[in-house]
Parts: C-alpha cells; sequence; structure tokens
C-alpha cells in the first residue's frame, strides 16, 4: 500500500525522537507498576489495563520502545504484538524485549493498516502511539477489524483543551495558554509552528464518539486528566501543571467492540 504523506513525515521524525525515549522505555521495562502519560499517573489510580489478562491476545498500536506491551505481558497476556513503523523504536524494543524475555512480538508498520487477520485480538491499547500520530478515521476501522466481539479497545492522547492551548510560537516548551489559540470545530490535522515535518491527529469529542461509534464501539469511559497537584513533576516543559489542575491536558478513551 502506498504510503500517505503523514506517515513517512511522521516515521522520519520519529528516527530522530527515538534517542530521547530510550531512558523512559528502560525504565517503563524494567517496572511492574504500570504509570500513564504526561504526569505519570499509576495505573491503580486509572486503571487502564486489565489487572488479569491471562489467556488474552493482546497489541499495542504505536507501541515505539514497547514498555506498555511488557506490562500487558507482565499481567499474563496469552501473547503480546507491538506494531510501529520507526525502525529505531523497535530497535530498543526488541532490544529491551531480549533482555526481560517476556515473550513480546514486534512488527514494523503502520496503525493505518494492520498486517493481522480478522477479530484476531481481545484487547488492544494505544498511549499516544497511533493515537495521537495515525489518521483515525483509518486506525480506528483497523482496530475494530483486528478485535473480536466484546473485545477492550484503550487509548490515551493530548487533551483536545490543551491542543487548543498550545501557543503558536516557535517554541515547543512554551507552556499552554489560558485562552485559546486555535478553533475546536474541526480539529483533526496539525502541524505546529516548532515542528518540521510531523503530523498530529486530534478530534472532538464529538468525532472520536461518531467514529467510534461508526465502527461499532460501544465507549464505556472517557477520563480526562490534569496534574494530581499544581506542583507536580513532568518531563514535559510545555505541561504546566498549574494550568493542569484547572483544565485537563490528556485524554482516555475506553471502548468495546460491540
Ligand atoms: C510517544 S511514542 C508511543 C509509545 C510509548 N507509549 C511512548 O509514550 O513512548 C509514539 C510512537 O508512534 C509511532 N507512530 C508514528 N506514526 C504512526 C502510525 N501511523 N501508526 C502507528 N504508530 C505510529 C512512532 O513511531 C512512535 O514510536
Amino acid at each position: 500500500m502506498k504510503l500517505k504523506k503523514h506517515q513517512i513525515a511522521n516515521r522520519d521524525a520519529w528516527q530522530g525522537f527515538a534517542a530521547r525515549y530510550v531512558k523512559p522505555a528502560e525504565e517503563g521495562w524494567a517496572s511492574d507498576n504500570p504509570r500513564w502519560g504526561i504526569w505519570n499517573i499509576p495505573d491503580s489510580d486509572i486503571d487502564l489495563l486489565p489487572k488479569n489478562l491471562t489467556g488474552k491476545r493482546c497489541i499495542e498500536i504505536g507501541c515505539g520502545a514497547g514498555y506498555v506491551s511488557s506490562w500487558m505481558a507482565r499481567r499474563g497476556a496469552k501473547s503480546v504484538v507491538g506494531i510501529d513503523p520507526t525502525p529505531n523504536q523497535l530497535a530498543t524494543a526488541t532490544r529491551l524485549e531480549a533482555q526481560y524475555q517476556l515473550g513480546v512480538g514486534f512488527v514494523e508498520g503502520f496503525g493505518e493498516s494492520l498486517p493481522f487477520d480478522d477479530a484476531c485480538f481481545d484487547f488492544a491499547i494505544s498511549e499516544y502511539g497511533a493515537s495521537l500520530w495515525a489518521d483515525p478515521y483509518q486506525w480506528i476501522p483497523e482496530a475494530a477489524r483486528v478485535l473480536r466481539p466484546g473485545g477492550g479497545l484503550v487509548f490515551m492522547t493530548n487533551h483536545a483543551f490543551a491542543i487548543c492551548c498550545v501557543p503558536d510560537q516557535d517554541d515547543e516548551d512554551a507552556p499552554l495558554a489560558e485562552q485559546l489559540q486555535r478553533p475546536y470545530l474541526g480539529l483533526y490535522q496539525n502541524q505546529w509552528e516548532f515542528s518540521s515535518n510531523e503530523v498530529e491527529f486530534h478530534l472532538p469529542h464529538g468525532e472520536w464518539i461518531a467514529l467510534l461509534a461508526a465502527n461499532e464501539f460501544a465507549v464505556e469511559r472517557l477520563l480526562e486528566l490534569g496534574a494530581p497537584t499544581a506542583d507536580a513533576g513532568s518531563n514535559y516543559a510545555w505541561a504546566d501543571a498549574a494550568w493542569a489542575t484547572k483544565w485537563p491536558t490528556e485524554e482516555v478513551w475506553c471502548a468495546r467492540r460491540l
């Protein structure tokens, strides 16, 4: 299949970003206690991963260096596959799998065209992977196709409020503004002033619900996450904890395939 412009641009960008993500990946693989997103929120607070995945076939879509996949393997999954288009990310993932030997398989590919049979997974997850970097109008139908009826889908990405409040300037570390900086309606593909060619995807909440429903998913939960405290730390300079005690920086959609 011919790749879209955004797929080539995002893979090229992630070839460069990958080195920055080695250390967090090593910490993630070393831990039995999943922590999520910008604020490292413990899984025990938000329950994104089923506690027991025994016998389940799991996929991480846009797995990067694969620490979420390692957590699913540790929770007893029968099989875990991580898919990602970026060779440098997969190199870290396969090195860490060789070290920990949890039995996670890694495949090079895009969320928009999953090289798997229909209904072959019980659970799918994406933490800032396909959920941010793949076209939702292509990866959600693919997730629906590869999940069996009753299978679960969980994905985490930036909250639409945060996206609407990113200052329009050439500084990726600039803190979020307290005024809206761009329209919410029509949110879809986004290229920041400070980025090179990479493209992010965000949707208004009504669009996510319509897209999930059109692909036979029932939405079970929408978590809107901010900073736990006004002095909470994060690895991202733009993520201002004082801002994030008033508005959410992250959203997590939990849906079930009908
Ligand atoms: C932030 S990482 C996500 C992995 C991990 N959860 C993390 O936070 O480090 C983003 C990943 O999305 C991947 N990605 C980019 N375009 C993608 C696409 N079209 N489909 C699936 N993944 C994609 C990148 O290669 C990158 O490894």
